[in-house]
């Protein structure tokens, strides 16, 4: 992807905020129990997510209209949610149909802002954009997830470092150096780019060149190429369609990926500087039926123990980032220039965001 200009001249990536007029994860649904509430934040605004008494989940401005106090501290009645304070009642559209102690000849106010909603995959996503644009903006679609030979896991953590740092970890493949307690040592090599207006891929192969593999991977991916890697033809994509992350791992042999991983990024405060990463994290079953079970503790293991590594190391670039005030980051890997270009031109500057 064509970036003309140096880093130097370009506005601090780590000062872009992502963009809300997209569909945005903000909690599991089984977080959610029926007749309750449950507060949540993206990018600073607080959101409070309720689910009715028929099981329907609407999402408001977390502040009442009254006196700004939280409307997830209130209790939800059938299908609406009333503030804890004086008892104000607002329906799912936000607004105020009921206040106890209205006097004659009173109307009442408006009520709250109030933000599209879905639930899929076990998630509850927001629409934290412009409302008119959740009609064509697509929903994330994943196949995957309708797929019965995958087992999902779900990852769920929150992680003190901005959105793009997490983008350019998992697409940056040249880490490897940093998981080799866990992978031994993993060459890889970059097949090619592809990009769109809103998407950012990169192609991996990868051949092991010291060590050896922890029963976790292979249960998960299978066994490594350890061939030069112009012969070994395991494929990872990982692609960043904003906003969204993917990365799947495909066998030489096989169209049909053996790990698809989906996720997403979510600023939780003003700065973004903290984000709630959720995914799905889909691994293709063994053909012999209850295999998966067996080999799943060592999945986790592994994965847990990569995601612990990578985790550490953004939150290092954070806190360098904090320190030095601004990126001082000396990047030449073209895929990660690419993918910085991807994420500067669809976000929008942090204090744009502040004022939507
Ligand atoms: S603050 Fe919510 S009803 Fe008064
Ligand atoms: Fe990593």
């Amino acid at each position: 992807m064509p970036d003309p200009n140096p880093e130097s001249e370009l506005m601090d990536l780590r000062r872009i905020g992502i963009h809300p007029d997209f569909w945005y994860p903000l909690a599991w649904s089984r977080e959610l129990k029926k007749g309750k509430s449950l507060g949540v934040t993206f990018a600073g605004n607080p959101i409070v997510l309720a689910r009715t008494q028929k099981g329907e989940v609407f999402a408001l401005a977390d502040r009442c209209s009254h006196r700004q106090v939280p409307l997830s501290l209130g209790v939800v009645c059938g299908e609406t949610l009333k503030c804890c304070y004086h008892a104000w009642s607002y329906d799912k559209s936000g607004k105020c149909i009921n206040i106890p102690y209205l006097e004659k000849g009173q109307s009442l106010p408006e009520g709250v802002r109030s933000y599209p909603s879905q639930e899929a995959y076990g998630l509850i996503f927001v629409f934290t954009g412009e409302p008119i644009k959740s009609e064509i903006v697509p929903f994330p679609d994943l196949p995957g997830q309708r797929d019965p030979e995958f087992k999902t896991r779900r990852l769920s953590r929150r992680i003190r470092c901005h959105y793009s740092f997490l983008h350019e970890n998992l697409m940056d493949m040249n880490h490897q150096y940093l998981h080799r307690s866990l992978m031994g040592g993993i060459k890889p090599t970059l097949l090619q780019t592809n990009f769109g207006e809103h998407w950012y891929e990169a192609v991996y192969t990868f051949n092991r060149v010291s060590g050896r593999q922890s029963l976790g991977e292979k249960f998960m991916l299978g066994q490594s190429a350890s061939a030069p890697a112009d012969s070994a033809h395991d494929l990872m994509r990982v692609c960043t369609r904003y906003p969204y992350q993917t990365l799947t791992f495909s066998r030489a042999n096989s169209e049909k990926p053996v790990l698809d991983l989906w996720l997403c990024y979510v600023p939780m405060d003003a700065e973004q500087k903290v984000n709630h990463s959720f995914g799905l994290m889909m691994i293709r079953k063994p053909s012999l039926p209850g295999l998966i079970h067996l080999f799943w503790p060592f999945i986790i293991g592994f994965t847990e123990g990569i995601f612990a590594q990578d985790r550490m190391i953004v939150e290092k670039e954070q806190a360098a980032h904090d320190q030095q005030g601004k990126d001082q980051n000396f990047e030449i890997f073209s895929v990660i220039r690419g993918l910085r270009h991807l994420l500067r031109t669809q976000g929008l500057p942090l204090k744009n965001v502040l004022e939507l």
